[in-house]
């Protein structure tokens, strides 16, 4: 039977610690605030910022939020990070992602400092990573090597491979695996024989998007399973980009949806914003 990775425990462990190093930066005059900006009304980002705000409340940080309509101008948005970026008292900014169409989100990502990239998103901040320089890393993949090490998965040597490349979740994975001594493949839409090269991992990261597409005919025995996706099924039930219950009984760990990943984001977006305080 596989161990059963959770989530949410662990992120309330790390959230509680960041908490008392809250405490202590706070008696020393330090404080973090947190910008949230959100463009339009998205039901799913209201719902991702509102949680990243209690996080916040949790822990002991302020957070300001900045709630524009949806016909805000690039230019606008753009006035709104600069006044931010150039406020001593705003220690991290994030924009919530996805913008509205007419807004270019690189060029949103690029015009916060990388000093307050929370999000861990900028080039200079990715960079950063590549090349094992220290700086803000992306809070999904972050999560998800805070839960192998409290889990007590080791890295090193192990067949690492990661399924999808986007620059949120698959590329810096697959980074940070590889900072982990890790062996990784990273695989996407084009991959030929993704059953045979998925079958080779250790470690298998899947960050896809399509619910419930990874199933035992994907895994060796043994294998540690982490499933970034989050979907809402017709029934109402959340599911991942894992079958759950057809690769459970097949791996030695898995994250379960929902209480897997998922709160780990946030406990990493805390972890980067109280490292974001000078
Ligand atoms: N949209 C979905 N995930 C994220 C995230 O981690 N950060 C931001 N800014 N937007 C997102």
């Amino acid at each position: 039977m596989a161990k059963i990775i959770d989530g949410k425990a662990i992120s309330t462990q790390i959230k509680d610690e960041l908490k008392e190093i809250v405490e202590k930066k706070k008696a020393l005059g330090k404080q973090a605030t947190l910008a949230v900006i959100q463009v339009g009304n998205d039901p799913a980002s209201t719902v991702y910022v509102g949680n990243k705000k209690k996080a916040c409340a949790y822990i002991g940080i302020n957070s300001e939020s900045y709630e524009l309509p949806e016909e805000t101008t690039q230019e606008e948005l753009l006035a709104l990070i600069d006044k931010l970026n150039a406020d001593d008292k705003i220690t991290g900014i994030l924009c919530q992602l996805p913008v509205p169409k007419h807004i270019d989100e690189d060029t949103i990502i690029r015009r916060i400092s990388p000093e307050k990239d929370v999000d861990g998103f900028h080039p200079m901040s990715v960079g950063a990573l590549c090349i094992g320089e220290e700086g803000f890393v992306s809070c999904t993949p972050a999560g998800i090597m805070k839960l192998l090490e409290y889990s007590g998965i080791e890295v090193e040597g192990k067949e690492c491979v990661v399924v999808g490349r986007s620059n949120i979740v698959g590329k810096p994975m697959a980074l940070l695996l590889l900072r982990a001594n890790g062996t990784v493949t990273v695989c996407h839409s084009r991959t030929c024989n993704l059953k045979d090269v998925c079958k080779r991992a250790d470690i298998l990261v899947v960050a896809v998007g399509k619910p419930k597409m990874i199933d035992d005919e994907y895994i060796k025995d043994g294998a540690v399973v982490i499933d970034v996706g989050i979907h809402r099924m017709d029934n109402g039930k959340l599911c991942g980009d894992v079958d759950y219950d057809k690769v459970v009984d097949k791996c030695s760990a898995i994250t379960p949806v929902p209480g897997g990943v998922g709160p780990m984001t946030i406990a990493m977006l805390m972890y980067n914003c109280v490292n974001a305080i000078k």
